[in-house]
């Protein structure tokens, strides 16, 4: 019988992506992937650490691995991901859980086949656990490394590792290192390959697509990539994030327009609305910049579907600041948006300064929450009697499907899961608490 292994993951797409690398490190081991952590003999955990509650809850998810490993003293426990980056956290958690056996840095996943073998030899001489972490500013970028992806017809390519930006309240830079851009032969090749085995929908990720190539000597950047992708024979979607509004270029806005491969769909987070605090978060734009950027977009493609991360509560924000923000957020109108309470990280600049009460935060937060939703509602509202294509993603139930419009909605619609990677029309009837439902025409 195999081996069976379990992956958890936790944080952004980055992540996910990454897990995906790390399965395909244990397929090649000979594991087979199993739901039930009970069962496995290797258990993942890909961590996150980008606020205080991201990190509490992988806390206490690693402590109830302890009776599993009681239960199964043979089970290998492997901690990767950016949490282990963090200053002296590795050695918190071979402290605090003395039942883990591997932690990987962010640019080591690599290694875990070695590892593996290593603890195996180890475990032999009843010697303890491997703790590997890579703390180099700019860690050789690994290309061997074949994922198993699992999220057909959808596919995730790395486009660069790593971030410049140092925004005040990020700990990214710190965990993840600085900017390293793939070759672009490289990332054309493999959106070819992918497109080619029959995935419809391509997402490049970078922390910040728009300054890929600064780190390269070949000229290479996201404008000369993307003309290059616009090459790719066949149908299918290109979507990216995350773009920032420092540097995303009118340039680059046009092409996506003009290209019919390419999502009418822009994830550009303002964080804030106030320019004071734009500028303590050293975004490095203004608000005004903000505005010129939409309307661009807009001007290029009037329906683009627009969304944001918005953050509240970050040090010195004051009421007029936040109502700064609600204003953007009204104007802007957008499709959608993921909205933080500002959390302190360590060694990050922000966690210096003076903070705000979390009740102040949490009062902010339910104010930007039901402005949004009430855009979402009505913007929602606008999609009823629309036929819209749609690429069918995935069937959570019996003879329910789900995709999204070129745009980025979610649509629910009846179907058999045989269609899951297909392009189909559907015309919208109902928008039930800003989900869309409609039905397949043949138009
Ligand atoms: N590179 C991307 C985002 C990376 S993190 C960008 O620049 O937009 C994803 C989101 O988490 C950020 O956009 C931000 O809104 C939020 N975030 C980052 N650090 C945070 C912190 N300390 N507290 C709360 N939210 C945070
Ligand atoms: Fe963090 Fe800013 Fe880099 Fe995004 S651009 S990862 S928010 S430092
Ligand atoms: Fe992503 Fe969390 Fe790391 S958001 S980059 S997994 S800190």
């Amino acid at each position: 019988m195999n081996k069976l292994y379990y992956i958890e993951t936790f944080g952004c797409q980055m992540n996910v992506h990454e897990s995906e690398k790390i399965a395909g490190i244990l397929v090649n081991l000979g594991y087979a992937e199993t739901s039930d952590r009970a069962q496995a003999n290797i258990i993942v955990f890909n961590t996150c650490c980008i606020r205080d509650t991201a990190e509490k809850k992988i806390f206490g998810n690693i402590g109830e691995l302890k009776i599993l490993k009681k239960i199964d003293k043979s089970r290998i426990i492997v901690i990767v991901g950016c949490m282990t980056q963090q200053d002296g956290m590795a050695e918190v958690i071979a402290t605090k859980f003395p039942f883990v056996d591997i932690i990987l840095g962010t640019s080591n996943i690599h290694l875990l086949k070695e590892k593996i073998e290593e603890l195996e030899l180890r475990r032999q001489r009843k010697r303890g656990k491997i703790i590997s972490i890579d703390n180099t500013e700019k860690p050789e970028v690994i290309e061997n490394v074949t994922p198993y992806r699992t999220s057909y017809p959808n596919a995730w390519v790395n486009i660069m590792y790593g971030c410049n930006n140092f925004c005040a309240y990020c700990i990214v830079p710190y965990v993840r290192g600085r900017e390293r851009s793939r070759e672009p032969e490289l990332i054309i090749e493999e959106v070819r390959s992918l497109v080619k085995a029959g995935y419809k929908e391509i997402t490049l990720l970078g922390q910040n697509v728009d300054s890929y190539g600064s780190d390269r000597t070949d000229g290479a950047n996201f404008y000369t990539l993307l003309t290059k992708l616009k090459e790719i024979e066949g149908k299918f979607r290109l979507r990216f994030m995350t773009s920032h509004p420092k540097d995303l270029s009118e340039e680059v806005i046009k092409l996506i327009a003009e290209t019919p491969n390419f999502c009418n769909n822009i994830h550009l987070p303002v964080q804030a609305g106030s320019n004071a605090v734009l500028k303590a978060m050293n975004r490095k734009y203004d608000r005004e910049r903000y505005f010129y950027l939409i309307d661009t977009i807009r001007k290029y493609m009037p329906d683009c579907g627009i969304t944001s991360d918005i953050m509240v509560g970050f040090p010195g924000e004051t009421e007029e600041d936040f109502q700064d923000t609600l204003d953007l957020v009204r104007r802007v109108q957008y499709h959608n948006a993921f909205t933080f309470i500002y959390s302190p990280r360590k060694g990050t600049v922000a966690a210096k300064m003076e903070q705000i009460p979390y009740a102040i935060k949490k009062d902010r937060i339910s104010r930007l929450i039901a402005l949004q939703n009430q855009i979402t509602l009505t913007l929602s509202e606008a999609f009823v009697g629309k036929v819209k294509e749609v690429l069918v993603e995935d069937a959570p139930k019996e003879n329910l499907l789900c995709g999204r419009t070129d745009c980025g909605r979610l649509v629910n619609f009846s179907g058999d899961k045989s269609l899951i990677g297909q392009f189909v029309n559907v015309r919208i009837d109902k928008n039930k608490a800003s989900a869309l439902w409609g039905e397949i025409v043949n138009e």
